[in-house]
């Protein structure tokens, strides 16, 4: 008798739907969860979808819900953000607006269309700013670049900063920019960068560990390791302490190591001396602009306006990090 079951629907609390690309990334924990509570907040449950990094998965959830979607805006964390076309297409056919946030769609897939135009959003890190505060960071360790020559950190003396990156995916937006302005800003402060090696580890940490260990056993030089994220470089951390030799200091030892993110992890590994920096990557403030412009879009009212430290450019919003070094 399910009829019976329909008066309960009235006073069923206002949901959204959250897709997430998967349940298993520190950074995206600790962002889905800021997402929920700033929903919570205002009356409003979410209802969350995991891809488990299958973007045919992902398409299928997003499929399923849809229709019954009621026009609301949707969540998305795009796994495969080469994909987004083919959803914004199935979005404006159901008139649904989207947010994506932490996976960039490209600008030419939300300009498509003049739909696309009113209804696409993006929010997510100023990934261009951490990859030059990385650098920054480093400078500041060495005491910058006409000291770093012969000083103890040029450790095998050729006047060059050998320089190895452990890197997110491969055409994740936020990969493709702290890589190019980390390394970028080293030269433009003076260092005569060598790259010796750049390895892809997805963000995970089991592929900064296993990564790690190569370079390692390779014997590389590495006078200076930078991580796209926290995660990766706590797995390297994980690594070089299983060969780390009693008596001498990890940096000492080793190289120093900076990160982006900013997760307990990294502040732990930050803590303990087994990195010099990481640059915060705000979750709190990428959840609350995510939350404003649902409001707005559902309210039809005009959009929020941020502070400084969001930069916003047409429909995309980014949010600019901090240093946390010592
Ligand atoms: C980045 C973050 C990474 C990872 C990735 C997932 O912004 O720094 O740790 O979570 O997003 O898309
Ligand atoms: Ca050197």
């Amino acid at each position: 008798m399910p009829f019976l079951l329909l008066p309960s629907c009235s006073t069923k609390a206002e949901t959204a739907q959250l897709f997430l690309y998967t349940d298993n990334d520190p950074f995206m924990d600790s962002l889905a969860s800021r997402i929920e509570s700033t929903f919570k907040e205002k009356g409003i449950s979410l209802i969350s979808h995991n891809a488990s990094r299958k973007q045919s998965l992902q398409n299928s959830q997003f499929v399923s819900i849809l229709q019954d979607n009621d026009k609301k805006p949707v969540l998305l964390n795009i796994y495969d953000r080469l994909s987004a076309n083919l959803l914004i297409e199935k979005a404006e056919n159901e008139d649904t607006p989207l947010l994506f946030f932490n996976r960039e769609p490209l600008l030419s897939d939300t300009e498509n269309t003049a739909w696309a135009k009113k209804n696409v959003y993006y929010v997510g890190t100023d990934a261009e700013y951490e990859g030059q505060a990385e650098a920054e960071i480093a400078a500041d360790y060495f005491q910058n670049a006409s000291s770093f020559k012969g000083s103890k950190f040029d450790k095998n003396g050729d006047g060059k900063l050998q320089v190895a990156i452990l890197r997110g995916e491969l055409s994740h937006q936020d990969a493709l920019s702290r890589t190019k302005y980390s390394t970028d800003t080293l030269r433009k402060l003076g260092f005569d960068v060598d790259l010796i090696k750049v390895a892809y580890c997805d963000w995970q940490e089991e592929k900064g560990y296993e990564e790690m260990r190569k370079m390692m056993l390779e014997g590389a030089n590495i006078e200076l390791l930078l991580s796209n994220n926290d995660a990766m470089a706590v797995g390297a951390v994980r690594y070089l302490k299983t060969i780390m030799k009693e008596g001498e200091s990890f940096s000492d030892q080793f190289f120093p190591i900076i990160g982006v993110d900013g997760t307990e992890q990294g502040k732990k590994c930050l803590e303990e001396g087994y990195m010099i920096g990481t640059v915060f990557n705000d979750a709190t403030a990428q959840a609350e602009i995510l939350s404003a412009l649902y409001t707005s879009i559902v309210t039809k009212t005009e959009k929020p306006t941020f502070g400084d430290n969001v930069i916003v450019n047409g429909n995309f919003y980014k949010v600019k990090g901090t240093k946390i070094h010592h």
